[in-house]
């Protein structure tokens, strides 16, 4: 019985270093070990086996079982190996020159950011920057959003657990809650309590929504805020600069609208709406393109300006939007597929 089990296990390392593709390891493997295979048929013997020796033979019996499942694993390894090299293709030689003449081309994201921040800096505003991680004091409480605002909704927003510590963001009070910042007014707050007015800054950056995504959602988009805060400011001053910006990113024809809206941060609120007949998308009718309004005297006292003294407007937009209607762009999911077919119409 001995040399039977020695010779099965010969057998095995010679078949089973001859096999490439995984069905014919299978089928090797059902040979060897399956319940028609060679190594049962061996266990069924054992009832023929003197009583005495049949602790030693089971023995053999599950020493042989282990070494060809240890066959069979380095086998079904060198396998899978074989296969995902041949999904990789040859190795990558890093030393070689690009295939590609030039350097590489901006995002279309990357464009339109760039280019509105541009736009905004001829004008005076300078770019901020605020962390993606939140609390939930900058991202809503500072912007007089009360707790049981829809926004901040568990259904809405993504809360991180309670055990969640992040070092560079500031510290949360212990009823507060960590999340990934639901839009970029947040750096309105951070702008205001850092330094003094006035102040005109633009603030570009990521943020997370609860959205399934569709041709016209993504649960991380981009989007872009605007603060100004100064003595005298008013709704004509916000008009005037929406108008300066959008004429100057979509072209002369723009035309925008303000329509009443309510926003906890500002009073009165609007959503603006953009219409431009040399786009393609936006021809016949208005597309809603984001909020503003004028800082509410709320948020000020808040952050220790007083609202005597003090007034400003504020506008947030989402950038994929504004690119959507720059580039003619129907699906929002082309910005983050990397395709090349794709980015390579920006260049
Ligand atoms: N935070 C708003 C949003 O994500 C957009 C917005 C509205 C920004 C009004 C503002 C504002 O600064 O004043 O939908």
């Amino acid at each position: 019985m001995q040399d039977t089990l020695n010779a099965l296990t010969a057998k095995a390392l010679i078949e089973l270093s001859a096999l490439f593709v995984r069905p014919d390891f299978e089928a090797a493997k059902a040979r060897l070990v399956g319940p028609n295979g060679e190594l049962t048929a061996l266990m069924k013997q054992m009832g023929s086996v003197p009583k005495e020796d049949r602790p030693a033979m089971g023995k053999l019996i599950n020493e042989t079982k282990m070494k060809l499942q240890g066959l069979l694993d380095e086998t079904l390894a060198r396998i899978e190996g074989a296969e995902m090299r041949a999904q990789l293709g040859p190795a990558i030689d890093p030393t070689l020159p690009s295939p590609e003449s030039g350097p590489g081309t901006y995002h279309p994201l990357t464009l339109v950011r760039e280019e509105m921040c541009r736009i905004l800096r001829k004008v005076g505003f300078t770019v901020a920057d605020g962390p993606e991680v939140e609390t939930e004091y900058y991202c809503f409480d500072a912007l007089n959003t009360p707790a049981d605002h829809p926004a901040r909704d568990a259904q809405d927003t993504f809360y991180f657990p309670e055990s969640a510590r992040f070092a560079n963001v500031a510290k949360k009070t212990p009823n507060e809650r960590y999340l990934l910042r639901t839009h970029t007014s947040s750096v309105q707050i951070r702008t205001m309590l850092k330094g003094a007015p006035p102040i005109r800054i633009v603030s570009p950056g990521r943020v997370y929504r609860r959205d399934t995504s569709d041709a016209t959602h993504s649960a991380n988009f981009q989007q872009l805020e605007c603060l100004y805060v100064d003595k005298n400011v008013t709704v004509r001053d916000l008009k005037a600069l929406l108008d300066y910006v959008f004429a100057s990113l979509l072209g002369h024809d723009t035309k925008i609208r303000f329509r009443p809206h309510y926003f906890g941060y500002t009073e009165p609120s609007f959503e603006v709406d953009l219409r431009a007949t040399h786009l393609a998308k936006v021809k016949k009718e208005w597309i809603e393109i984001g909020g503003c309004g004028m800082v509410d005297p709320v948020v000020f006292s808040d952050v220790g300006y007083d609202p005597g003294v003090w007034s400003g407007y504020a506008f947030g937009m989402g950038i994929e939007r504004l690119a959507m209607l720059l580039y003619g762009i129907d699906d929002i999911r082309y910005f983050y597929q990397n395709d090349l077919r794709f980015l390579k119409q920006f260049a």
